[in-house]
């Protein structure tokens, strides 16, 4: 069975984090967050993955994963020119996946759980399509698919309902078979322009194609705003110490849920509350408290701040006397201050430069 990543779109919800490079590349707990996405085909035995890419950074994407190798996989670059939506992304892979069963994944989806279990009752049946349902606050952000409570069978799929009748979000992980593809042919662009994948899985249905759903066990999260990426970042971190759970670099020291990397130092009068995870070669102090919820990137520098629930990406430098919360800084940013101590939650785009 092959696997494709969808790696394109604008991330327009994420600006200014996203006029650097694709949004699936920003880190969730050190790690880019299409990488989840990546390991769990890895792990349920889905190794030749193709990746969509677009027209924002796609060498960035290139760059970080390469032909696979280091990840244990085998990838193959797919372009796809503008965001023409899910299901034109899926089009594009027609000759990739062949006449193969095929999972979709969307780049900016985690699934806490993985795929093995999802898979394995795919491969084995004869549906023409599993979809993954998870209960959510705000239906009208989603696909959403309303159950016949007699059957027990999808009823309907509408993309983003302004009336939802059912809390069921179709998250972005599609278990698919080569009959997608002539149902994608039959697609008009919806009001956002875009193909929509929800568009193709009710015409599968109104076509009698047979289509299952599981429902998702453990957390999903798609990070489309600040805030869900802060909240993806606190889940992955939450499964730090716990076995099996956070995958991490041999040479990191790992205490209960802080994990702290390879030559980094932490001063002592400064302090840490997992969970919370530092990268590489950072200097942490004089006079530091970090945590709960705190990503720090690989050769970042911090003094004199208090910092909770962020994420600091790599190379930054904050010496200031500030607490910072519920803030995202992206790559070699510096934020200097004067005496005063300040509260601020703060998005910066790269290499940001703050006096406050
Ligand atoms: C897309 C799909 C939507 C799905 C969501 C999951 O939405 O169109 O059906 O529920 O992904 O993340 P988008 O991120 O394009 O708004």
């Amino acid at each position: 069975m092959k696997g494709i990543i969808l790696h394109g779109g604008h991330g327009t919800r994420l600006r200014p984090l996203t006029h650097t490079g694709p949004k699936q590349l920003l880190p969730i707990a050190n790690k880019p967050m299409s990488q989840y996405a990546l390991e769990d085909f890895r792990e349920a035995g889905i190794t030749d993955i193709g990746i969509i890419i677009g027209d924002v950074y796609p060498e960035k994407v290139k760059e970080y994963y390469g032909n696979g190798e280091n990840f244990g996989v085998k990838i193959t670059y797919i372009y796809q020119d503008k965001p023409k939506g899910i299901s034109h992304a899926i089009k594009l892979c027609n000759e990739f996946v062949g006449n193969e069963k095929f999972v979709v994944y969307l780049g900016d989806n985690i699934l806490r759980k993985g795929l093995v279990d999802y898979k394995n009752n795919f491969e084995t049946s004869n549906t023409d399509a599993m979809i993954l349902l998870c209960k959510v606050d705000d239906p009208t952000r989603f696909g959403i698919a309303e159950i016949n409570s007699e059957s027990n069978k999808i009823k309907k799929i509408t993309e983003k309902p302004s009336e939802p009748q059912s809390d069921l979000a179709v998250i972005g992980v599609y278990f698919l078979t080569p009959k997608i593809f002539t149902i994608i042919d039959k697609l008009k662009p919806s009001a956002r322009g875009e193909l929509e994948i929800t568009e193709a899985l009710q015409l599968l249905m109104d076509e009698n194609n047979s289509i299952k759903y599981e429902t998702v066990t453990g957390w999903w999260k798609d990070t489309g705003t600040p805030e869900d990426i802060l909240h993806a970042n606190q889940l992955v971190l939450d499964s730090i110490g716990k076995e099996n759970q956070f995958v991490i670099d041999k040479e990191s020291k790992i205490k209960d849920n802080v994990v702290i990397g390879k030559g980094t130092e932490l001063s002592s009068d400064s302090s840490v509350q997992g969970p919370i995870i530092i990268g590489t070669n950072c200097k942490v102090g004089p006079n530091v408290r970090l945590g709960p919820n705190v990503s720090v990137g690989n050769n970042s520098i911090l003094t004199n701040c208090t910092i909770t629930n962020s994420i600091i990406m790599e190379n930054c430098q904050i010496s200031a006397n500030v607490n910072l919360s519920n803030s995202i800084i992206a790559n070699g940013s510096q934020i200097e201050a004067n005496n005063e101590q300040s509260d601020h939650e703060l998005l910066l785009g790269e290499r940001s430069q703050l006096k406050i």
